[in-house]
């Protein structure tokens, strides 16, 4: 069922409250894939019933960046979503706000996360978690959910609304899902729609250095500062073999502790590899926890 307004929506989770409905939460900004699908069907199978919300959060992107090309494909979404769950209609709400819904007139309100927001991400698109809180908070008040479900594909992100949920007691629980990839290694996103048909090919280079530093940490490499280094040859020499000015930046590599997001140069259990490069004028993000070291 595709509901706009908050109205509706308070109405209908009331009902499925006095059930006692198991209420699932998958935020998403729509043009949805694999990856989206995986966390509506994780929630589908814990939950009795489903809240997936499609909103391209006007607050969490800066300026200039993409919001106003961002890929807007309701009704394929809705048809997929839709495909998805069959008979059981009555399982799941889609919530497709406009963003005077969301943001009504004298908004003024945010919140504002530390610690795992601060680097990275934090760093080089300043104000976007605090547009992902705040909307991430509003849906889970909205939808009073018991459960919410996030990807991993977006690994900062996640450890920010883990740490908000925690420090603001949000009675919600939090789980976080595997990247689902294409065949060739490339994390799927919405932004993948972007790419040229050459730099589909060239994003690969993402998940190869990746996998290469995951290689090169198990065979006993464990000096970050290196690893980062071969990260960077790789990218860079898979640029000067195709010619081609695709990865035209890289923002940056880094290995952290999973938790706080911090830096670590040398590493001990477990690390996360986090990457933002553009390919093809596209800014791209990708990462591999890797744990048992
Ligand atoms: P969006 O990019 O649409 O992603 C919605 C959810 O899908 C996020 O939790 C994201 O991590 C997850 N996801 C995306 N690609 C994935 C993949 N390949 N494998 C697994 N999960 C994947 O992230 C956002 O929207 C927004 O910031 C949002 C949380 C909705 C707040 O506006």
């Amino acid at each position: 069922m595709l509901i706009h307004s908050r109205e509706e929506l308070r109405e209908n989770i009331r009902k499925w409250r006095n059930t006692q409905a198991k209420i699932g939460l998958v935020p998403t900004m729509g043009a949805l894939h694999e990856g989206h699908l995986s966390l509506v069907r994780q929630s589908l199978e814990e939950c009795d019933k489903t809240v997936v919300s499609i909103f391209v959060n006007p607050i969490q992107f800066g300026p200039g960046e993409d919001f106003s090309r961002y890929p807007r494909t309701l009704d394929a979404d809705v048809a997929l979503l839709e495909k998805m769950v069959g008979e059981e209609r009555d399982r799941l709400i889609v919530f497709s706000p406009d963003a005077e819904t969301m943001y009504s007139p004298g908004f003024c309100t945010h919140v504002v996360v530390g610690g795992p927001a601060l680097p990275l991400e934090g760093e080089k698109r300043p104000g976007h978690f605090q547009g992902v809180a705040t909307v991430v908070l509003k849906l889970m008040l909205m939808t009073q959910a018991d459960m919410a479900y996030f990807g991993q594909k977006d690994f900062q992100q996640a450890a920010v609304i883990l740490r908000m949920v925690e420090d603001l007691d949000v009675p919600v629980c939090v789980k976080v899902c595997p990247i689902i990839r294409e065949e060739d290694g490339l994390a799927m996103s919405s932004r993948n729609r972007y790419l040229s048909p050459e730099g589909r090919k060239q994003a690969t280079v993402l998940y190869e250095s990746l996998s290469l530093a995951e290689q090169l940490l198990r065979a006993g490499e464990r000096h970050a500062p290196t690893l980062e280094r071969n990260i960077l040859e790789i990218l860079h020499k898979k640029y000067e073999k195709e010619q081609v000015n695709y990865i035209e930046r890289v923002d940056y590599v880094n290995f952290v502790d999973p938790k706080t997001l911090e830096s670590v140069t040398e590493i001990g259990s477990s690390v996360v590899i986090l990457l933002a490069v553009y390919v093809d004028g596209t800014r791209l993000i990708d990462n591999f926890f890797i744990d048992n070291l």
